[in-house]
């Protein structure tokens, strides 16, 4: 198991399965101790600063809510727009500044691809990657994969596809790292050429589980267990023509579902727009906002474990 204490969250592929299996049960524990009481003690006399700049709504929200949970104390770095990096300050000086206060933790969203990294390497203070661009987004992969342990009671054998902009996506890379320590696992990136799966994580996952791309999610959905479907990440494609030819060439609805014998379950990021319709809401199948619940155990079960020892 790898040391959490202390430790900067920049990768999903710097977990080992034995954290993985660690923070889940952690989780588990986190959640059951907030069913009889509304704040604990964990991370009492600790604070957490979350520097957003790039939009987010859950992630922002279930790390505030995480640290609340622990007892611990937030400040929120705010606006982009208000802040001096309005005025032209950079990133450099802005997380040095960030260190300065000397927070505990410092969860950090940018839209540069490895931001995260150049953060942990300036600030003495650990650094959560909450999303660097296109790159990687690990605390999503770790509730991704947490929803997958409840409800599956475990990851080995499972058959994941990935469908939608897994060119832009940060999800899908780094769900692709953190399930690829278990074993047995099989996913399938389904997409438009334009939208496949970016050649460094394929690299990377490559010598660890199987993988195929395929164009459309009807030749695999019988033999899926869990479809994770993500939106098409409009703010990163430089041509907007080129977004308005993909806007649309995937579609998840009850019609196309009710086709096959077997549903598998469906999981989201959130938000959606129109790549899963709301009429799948009601199935048994649709996990998407228990997921984005799960995110706040999660997160709380990591927070705890690099705080406190
Ligand atoms: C995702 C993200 O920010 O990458 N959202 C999230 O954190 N739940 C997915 C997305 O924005 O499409």
């Amino acid at each position: 198991m790898i040391q959490l204490y202390n430790r900067d969250i920049i990768s999903a592929m710097d977990f080992d399965r034995e954290t993985l299996d660690y923070l889940f049960i952690e989780a588990e524990k986190i959640r059951q101790e907030l069913s009889t009481k509304k704040i604990l003690d964990y991370c009492k006399d600790k604070i957490m600063t979350t520097v957003f700049l790039e939009p987010s709504t859950r992630t922002r929200l279930s790390f505030q809510f995480a640290m609340t949970r622990l007892g611990g104390l937030v400040i929120d770095f705010g606006l982009e727009q208000a802040a001096s990096i309005a005025k032209g300050e950079s990133f450099e000086d802005t997380i040095k500044m960030v260190d300065g206060y000397k927070p505990d933790i410092i969860v950090l969203r940018h839209r540069e691809p490895g931001s995260a990294r150049k953060a942990a390497e300036i600030a003495s203070t650990p650094v959560i990657n909450a999303g660097d661009g296109w790159n990687e987004h690990p605390t999503q992969a770790l509730l991704d994969l947490y929803t997958i342990w409840r409800e599956f009671k475990r990851i080995d054998n499972i058959t994941l596809g990935i469908i939608g902009d897994l060119r832009y996506g940060r999800t899908p890379s780094s769900l692709s790292y953190a399930i690829s320590k278990y074993r047995n696992v099989k996913i399938y990136y389904i997409a438009p050429k334009e939208l496949q799966i970016r050649r460094e994580v394929l690299e990377k996952i490559d010598k660890l589980i199987e993988w195929k791309m395929v164009e459309r999610v009807e030749e695999v959905i019988e033999e899926l267990d869990v479809l994770y479907v993500t939106r098409l990440q409009k703010e990163r494609f430089t041509d907007p023509l080129e977004y308005e030819k993909l806007k649309g060439s995937y579609n998840i609805t009850l019609d196309l579902l009710k086709k096959f014998r077997k549903i598998p379950i469906i999981m989201h990021p959130l938000p959606r727009v129109d790549e899963l319709s709301q009429d799948i809401d009601s199935l048994p199948q649709a996990k998407y906002f228990e997921q984005a619940e799960n995110g706040v155990y999660i997160r709380a079960a990591l927070i705890k474990s690099i705080l406190t020892r």
